[in-house]
Formats: structure tokens, C-alpha cells, sequence
């Protein structure tokens, strides 16, 4: 039996961003208070939350604080430290569960879990010392993208490797950590599932999107996506396969690469609500924000039928100056993150360009 948490609760957020502030809207229309944790004043998810808390996410009197403060507790970004949140799963339920953050995490746990599940990767291996790159480059061919094992995000922590002799020096680069190399993929589509699992395995996935990247970030997610039906379910199944391996609660995303010949690989796994599912919010009957919180809360996940063809376009640092533009098209909706301060790279918003579908 799971116990519901019902509206009038305060459902905690680890995380003050973009993704945080669209939860708390979220959760606001379904009655729920929010409370945020978070190291940063004047978070973007502060500026809408009911409540914050203000305190790094080492900081054991704080983490138990908050979590005796919440109903429930979540979070909006991955690099969470695991210890934090099974601190705070002492006094309160964290979804998704903690140990989904132990392997999605890691990217040579997130890869090796596929391997494990018989789901395609890039070929990948451990790259921990100057030992492993001969081995490394034998198992994944050239060109390879070195990857620091946790912590990237937006493309940071990655290198090109075009020739053996580029792999140390990538690796010296990159804090000669924990690394992982992967084959590089000569994909024809970049395509992520928005999925969400409740608490008994209730499972509803959102239209695939097609995803284009510039310089590692996010540039436009597109629904319809060129894909191909068969493909486009070969990436819903890895996605159930994933999350239900997982014990997976909330809405998480798998970032997959279709090849031309159909083939399906996975890249990574968010564990969390995702830039590409964004359009949800203007597009979907229930958006991803609202599904999540129906998945953490134990409440029934709602239709991720889909009323428009879309283009979502994220406004990353000055392009957000352009704002007032997008509003001569009365069907691209605009959203603003409320940052301050616009710096280089910095996803500051987005806009969802919306078709209305034809007959
Ligand atoms: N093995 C790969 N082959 C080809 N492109 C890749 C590969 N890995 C990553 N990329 C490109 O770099 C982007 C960012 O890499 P990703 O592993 O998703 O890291 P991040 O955590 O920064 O999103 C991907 O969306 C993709 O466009
Ligand atoms: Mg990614």
C-alpha cells in the first residue's frame, strides 16, 4: 500500500534552479507547499518555493532540519551528494529513491547497468590512470569522448580524443580522475524518454523528442521528431527497462542516439525533470513538472496526450536579450527563468514555438 501525500503538504526540493522553480509551479496548482534546499540566495526555485533553506549540502544539522520540515523530499539536479539524501531519507521518503542516484551518477555505472540489461551503449571503458588508455582506445576505436565519470554536465567535463597520443593528455586535462572513454557515435538522431514511474510501477512516457545540441548544451527539442516509429519504440521499451530496473520513482529522462540504421543506443540517464520535456508544460495535458509531482506524491500520473507539434528553443545567456520578440507570435510562449545575472552558456529561459496539428 502506498500512502499518499496529499495536497497541503510540503514537498521538499534539493536544488534551486530552473527545473526546481518549474516543480514549485507545479506543485503550487496542486496544493502542495514547496520547500527549497539549495547554497544560493535568490535561487530562480526560491523566487516561487514556499520556503528556503540556504545551507551547503554537506551540512548535516541543516539536511536534517529540512527533512524533518517535508512531506517528501526530491530533487532537481543529480550531484546531489547520495549521503545527503539518505540523511534526509531518515526523517522523510526521497524520490526517486537514493540508490538510482549511486549508478545515474556515475557514468561507467549507468553504461554498465545497460551492458548488464542487454541495452546498447557506445562501447565504453574505465579510464583511471595513464595504465588504462591503450586498453581504452582497443575497446572503443577512435575518434572517442573522454568523460569525467560524475559531476558533467552541459558537455563539461568531456574531451575529443581524435588520436591515441590526444588520450593522456585529455586525461591530464580533465583532473586526471576517474574517467570514463566512449566510442564516438556517428548518430542521425539525438532523441531522449521523458518517462515517469509512480510508486507501483505505473509507467507513462511523453512523444519523443528530437534533440539538438550545440557546445554540449541543449539548443531545440522538436515533436514530431524525424524518427522513425519502430525506432521511436525501441527507445520507449529501453526506457521501461531502465526506470523499472531501477525502482525508479519521479519523472527521470534516458538521452538515447538513433542510428541510421535504426538502432537505439543510450547516452545517459537524468535522474530528474529534463530540458528536453519542457514543451510539456505549453503542449501536453499533464506537463512533466505536474507528472513528477504525481509520481513522488503516490498520486495517479495523469495523460501525456500531446495537443500541439512543437519547437522548443532554450535561450541561453544574451539570447534571452531578445525576449520580447518572441511575443509578436501569438502561439510561442515564453519562459523566463528569472536569473539575474546573464553569463555565457547560462540557460536563462526558454521558448516553445506551438503548430497547431493539422486536421
Ligand atoms: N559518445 C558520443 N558520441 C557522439 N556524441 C556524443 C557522445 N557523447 C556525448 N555526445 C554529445 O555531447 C552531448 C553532451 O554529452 P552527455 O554525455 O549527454 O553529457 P552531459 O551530461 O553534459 O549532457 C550529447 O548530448 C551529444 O550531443
Ligand atoms: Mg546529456
Amino acid at each position: 500500500m502506498i500512502n499518499e501525500v496529499a495536497p497541503g503538504a510540503t514537498i521538499g526540493i534539493l536544488g534551486g534552479g530552473q527545473l526546481g522553480r518549474m516543480l514549485c509551479l507545479a506543485a503550487a496548482r496542486l496544493g502542495y507547499r514547496t520547500h527549497i534546499y539549495c547554497p544560493d540566495v535568490g535561487a530562480p526555485a526560491s523566487l516561487v518555493a514556499s520556503c528556503t533553506t540556504v545551507a551547503s549540502y554537506e551540512d548535516p544539522v541543516a539536511l536534517a532540519a529540512f527533512a524533518q520540515s517535508v512531506d517528501v523530499a526530491t530533487f532537481e539536479f543529480e550531484n546531489i551528494p547520495a549521503h545527503a539524501l539518505e540523511l534526509i531519507q531518515r526523517a522523510a521518503p526521497v524520490r526517486p529513491p537514493p540508490q538510482t542516484l549511486r549508478v545515474t551518477q556515475d557514468r561507467l555505472a549507468e553504461k554498465s547497468l545497460c551492458q548488464d540489461l542487454g541495452i546498447p551503449t557506445a562501447p565504453f571503458a574505465p579510464v583511471s590512470s595513464s595504465d588504462d588508455c591503450p586498453g581504452a582506445i582497443a575497446a572503443t576505436g577512435l575518434p572517442a569522448i573522454l568523460k569525467t565519470r560524475r559531476l558533467g554536465y552541459d558537455g563539461k567535463g568531456q574531451r575529443l580524443v581524435r588520436s591515441a597520443s590526444d588520450l593522456e593528455s585529455a586525461w591530464m586535462d580533465l583532473g586526471a580522475g576517474d574517467c570514463i572513454l566512449e566510442g564516438f557515435v556517428d548518430f542521425a538522431h539525438e532523441i531522449s524518454v521523458v518517462i515517469a514511474r509512480g510508486p507501483s510501477g505505473t509507467v507513462a512516457t511523453y512523444d519523443i523528442p528530437e534533440n539538438l545540441h550545440r557546445d554540449g548544451i541543449l539548443r531545440e527539442s522538436r515533436v514530431p521528431s524525424a524518427v522513425g516509429g519502430a525506432t521511436r519504440e525501441t527507445a520507449r521499451d529501453i526506457a521501461h527497462r531502465l526506470v523499472a530496473a531501477l525502482g525508479y520513482i519521479g519523472v527521470g529522462a534516458v538521452e538515447m542516439f538513433a542510428t541510421k540504421d535504426g538502432t537505439v543506443l543510450v547516452n545517459e540517464i537524468a535522474p530528474r525533470v529534463h530540458n528536453s520535456g519542457h514543451w510539456t508544460i505549453d503542449a501536453c495535458a499533464t506537463d512533466q513538472f505536474e507528472q513528477h509531482i504525481r509520481a513522488i506524491c503516490g498520486l495517479p500520473l495523469g495523460s501525456t496526450a500531446r495537443a500541439f507539434d512543437i519547437v522548443m528553443t532554450n535561450l541561453i545567456g544574451s539570447d534571452v536579450n531578445e525576449w520580447r520578440s518572441y511575443l509578436d507570435d501569438p502561439l510561442t510562449k515564453l519562459h523566463l527563468y528569472g536569473k539575474s545575472e546573464v553569463r555565457a552558456g547560462r540557460k536563462m529561459g526558454h521558448v516553445t514555438k506551438l503548430s497547431v496539428i493539422a486536421g
